[in-house]
């Protein structure tokens, strides 16, 4: 396995195991910078989102690298106000209009707004039986949200992306998620950081050399989980895509499972404030 390796989603579209995200890289040629740098690194998937107001850049990236833009994989998202049939569509437009691409490869929603994320996934299904879409998908939502959206939905979702790290495993999501062959994308994977002093992690980061977000992130790719580790930092890119070359025992895989205390650094998307 390597950095471009992917995983074959449910459609048969396949995902790279790993990319870089975005969220809170500024708009212009900061967004842009990193991307391109990720990009020279190694990485081929991308996570946006409207939300995080830096599609342009990512799309200014995209144009200038001379890797050609099938060899990437390109994820955006609907925001919570821009949820419901028509206004889905709409913003599927706005997203496409700044990242200037002819095709998505992901699109997700990106929190289950009550009352609305059922038509905004029959606006996705719509989008994706267009073409203009490769695999849709959804995003914060737990077994309750997909069982009900499972109950209508045509196409079903591709992949899941939540808050995912060592202290927040969700063992019984991705089990529910593997039952019915939807990936477990990992947003936050290294919690941004917070758990890095943990004695687990930091043992095992010294018996291989490697750091504790090194740890992490191959927990993540030894479950099958998709990771999406943000930096704006060349060499933090790097490191976080250097994890190719060791591999952790299910002993070790198992200590870094138990460190799951179920806390989240995100809001839970059942008590999100869906009105701001
Ligand atoms: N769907 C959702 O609701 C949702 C919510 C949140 C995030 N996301 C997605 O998930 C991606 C990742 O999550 P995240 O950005 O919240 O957090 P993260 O990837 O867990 O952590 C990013 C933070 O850790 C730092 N960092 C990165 N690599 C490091 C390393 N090797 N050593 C030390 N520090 C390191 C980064 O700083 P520097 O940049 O300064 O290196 C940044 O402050 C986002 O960018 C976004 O694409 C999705």
């Amino acid at each position: 396995m390597n950095l471009q390796s992917t995983t074959t989603l449910n459609n048969g579209v396949k995902m790279p195991r790993v990319g870089l995200g975005v969220y809170k890289m500024e708009e212009g040629s900061d967004v842009k910078e990193a991307v391109l740098s990720a990009i020279d690194i190694g990485y081929r998937s991308i996570d946006t989102a409207s939300f995080y107001k830096n599609e342009e850049g990512v799309g200014q990236a995209i144009k200038e690298t001379s890797v050609p833009r099938e060899e990437l994989f390109v994820t955006t998202k609907v925001w919570n106000d821009e949820q419901g049939y028509e206004e889905t569509l709409a913003a599927f437009d706005r997203s496409m209009e700044k990242l200037g691409l002819e095709y998505l490869d992901l699109y997700l929603i990106h929190w289950p707004v009550p009352g609305k994320y059922k038509d905004t996934w029959k606006a996705l299904e719509k989008l994706y039986k267009d073409g203009k879409v490769k695999a849709i998908g959804v995003s914060n939502f737990l077994e309750h949200h997909l069982e009900d959206l499972l109950e209508d939905a045509v196409i079903k979702p591709v992949v899941d992306q939540v808050e995912l790290h060592p202290r927040l495993a969700e063992p019984a999501l991705r089990d529910f998620c593997t039952q019915r062959d939807i990936k477990v994308e990992a947003w936050s994977p290294l919690a941004r950081g917070k758990y890095f002093d943990d004695e687990v992690l930091q043992n095992l980061a010294e018996k291989y050399g490697k750091t504790p977000a090194q740890i992490i992130l191959r927990w993540d790719v030894q479950h099958g989980i998709i990771t999406i580790p943000k930096s704006t930092k060349s060499h933090r890119q790097k490191e976080n895509a250097d994890i190719f070359d060791f591999e952790l025992t299910s002993e070790e895989m198992k200590q870094i499972d138990e460190l799951n205390t179920g806390e989240r650094n995100g809001p839970h998307p059942d008590e999100f404030d869906y009105n701001t």
